[in-house]
């Protein structure tokens, strides 16, 4: 299963950057101005890669302003947030801080106000060893080795109305394919995303995918896909079922992408890059940015504070992206710090763990190995958005290094707690090591900076094992994770 499933993304947005991450003069925060508080808790949330610098925000942004001596970098208008960026904080910065945050880093370029030019140019200045104006101008600034970045994003969004420099699917195809063979004269070993939809729900769904693939199908990689879910007029059986949604998105893109392939005679398949999905309540008035004579520096934006549903529906989405994890090679849950975040911070003060924190820290930590296929065969529950569904979801992986088998289980149901047996035929159980399980409870609570800290997960105790199964009750509208030890596993 691929480990880059439990991506985030960092956006010059609001908070995220600025005394989120990076906070000079913070308490706690390191020579290069990074605060350890956040970095020990990036590092307890267990992501693996980190999409920067957006987002929106790339669609109209100069890398190079944010490179060479800081007191000489200039301030300059963000079109996307409205906001005043001060590059202070820029690639350098970043890729220091995703050396210590010990994660990889995926790059997006412009292809908004930009193009082919200013991509190779960073792709050089990021990767080229040196011995050029841009690899030594790198070297200048204090970085002698090249990045190597390898994952790059050929833009962001660029179907939506919102995205400065919107372009239409042919326009935008031909420039990710130009654009990726540029890059592969330098490297043609990149690994290279073009954009798909915004969302599921945009009028130019699947024939954007389909025009994007026709012009770029030899050329890229994967094809990026982005998913927000929110409770729909207070729907909470449906929103518990946001992974049906997801399911379905990434089954249909994937369609799409094999029927691109197969009319052009094609052995390659593109994968997926999920870059952008969580929990957002978009409806929310700080989601939107400023505007007219006001261009703050890092204002609070985006800035939702999640509750133990919203916990559940986060572990839900990460069942369903292992399940599709044959194709799903990248993922990217939005955002990392303050921003639609899992860790929130106070400018000066604490960082703390939101709700949805803790499912995507176990599943990250937990979910190793080999993805094995779950079959569920029980109850169903009735959904308003997703019709009659299976009450229970749940994927399951394997670790034949350890001999551990995790089962990650969500109850979708709200009123009525689901006994479930855990059958692992054709394998032999040797003990449960842990079952522990958000949610069932307080499905309104949400964390602060001063606690408690409410969807922390707590001892399951219905769990018991026979031989080759295990019995346990997952009560109404939670999330849980069953570790067992486990031999003769056939995945
Ligand atoms: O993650 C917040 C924003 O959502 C991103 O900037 C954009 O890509 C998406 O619309």
């Amino acid at each position: 299963m691929p480990r880059r499933l439990f991506g985030s993304f960092v956006e010059h947005l609001g908070r995220c950057v600025y005394t989120g991450l990076y906070e000079p003069g913070h308490p706690t925060a390191d020579p290069d101005g990074f605060r350890r508080d956040v970095l020990a808790l990036v590092r307890e949330l267990g992501v693996t890669t980190v999409r920067y610098p957006g987002g929106n925000f790339v669609s109209s942004y100069r890398w190079e302003d944010g490179v060479g001596p800081v007191d000489q970098r200039p301030a300059r208008l963000d079109l996307a947030w409205h906001s005043l960026e001060t590059n202070q904080f820029g690639l350098d910065e970043f890729m220091r801080w995703v050396d210590k945050a010990d994660v990889d880093p995926i790059m997006a370029v412009n292809l908004g106000t930009r193009g082919t030019a200013d991509a190779v140019d960073l792709l050089e200045y990021a990767n080229h060893r040196g011995g050029s104006h841009l690899a030594d101008r790198r070297r200048d600034n204090g970085a002698a080795d090249p990045y190597g970045i390898k994952l790059w994003c050929l833009g962001n969004e660029m179907d939506g109305p919102w995205q400065v420099g919107q372009r239409s699917a042919t326009e935008y195809g031909r420039l990710a394919s130009q654009t990726a063979k540029a890059m592969r004269r330098f490297d043609p070993d990149l690994e290279l995303v073009a954009c798909g939809s915004s969302h599921l729900g945009m009028p130019t769904f699947g024939s954007w995918e389909r025009d994007v693939l026709t012009e770029a199908y030899d050329d890229v990689d994967l094809i990026s896909l982005h998913a927000y879910y929110q409770p729909v007029d207070d729907d909470l059986p449906s929103f518990l079922a946001s992974a049906e949604e997801m399911d379905r998105y990434i089954d249909a893109v994937t369609a799409i992408a094999d029927s691109v392939g197969a009319i052009r005679r094609s052995t390659k398949k593109i994968m997926i890059a999920f870059d952008e999905w969580n929990v957002w309540y978009q409806s929310a008035a700080p989601s939107t940015p400023p505007s007219g004579e006001d261009w703050p520096i890092a204002p609070p934006l985006l800035e939702d504070h999640y509750s133990v549903a919203d916990a559940v529906v986060v572990g839900g989405l990460l069942i369903s992206l292992l399940r599709h994890s044959d194709r799903v090679t990248a993922a990217c849950q939005a955002q990392l710090v303050n921003v639609i975040a899992p860790i929130m911070t106070e400018p000066g003060g604490p960082a703390w763990r939101q709700t949805i924190f803790h499912p995507f820290a176990r599943t990250a930590r937990h979910a190793r190995g080999a993805v094995l296929d779950v079959l569920r065969d029980g109850g169903t529950t009735s959904t308003d958005r997703f019709g009659e569904i299976d009450a229970v979801d749940a994927v399951s992986t394997w670790d034949d290094s350890t001999g551990e088998m995790t089962v990650f289980l969500v109850n979708r149901v709200v009123t009525t707690p689901a006994e479930v047996t855990v059958d692992v035929t054709g394998a032999r159980l040797a003990g449960i090591i842990e079952c522990v399980t958000v949610g069932g409870t307080d499905l309104h609570a949400k964390n602060t900076a001063d606690g408690p800290d409410h969807a922390e997960p707590r001892p399951n105790g219905t769990a018991h094992s026979a031989d080759t199964s295990v019995q346990l009750t997952l009560p109404p509208a939670s999330w849980t994770m069953l570790r067992l030890r486990a031999t003769d596993v056939t995945p």
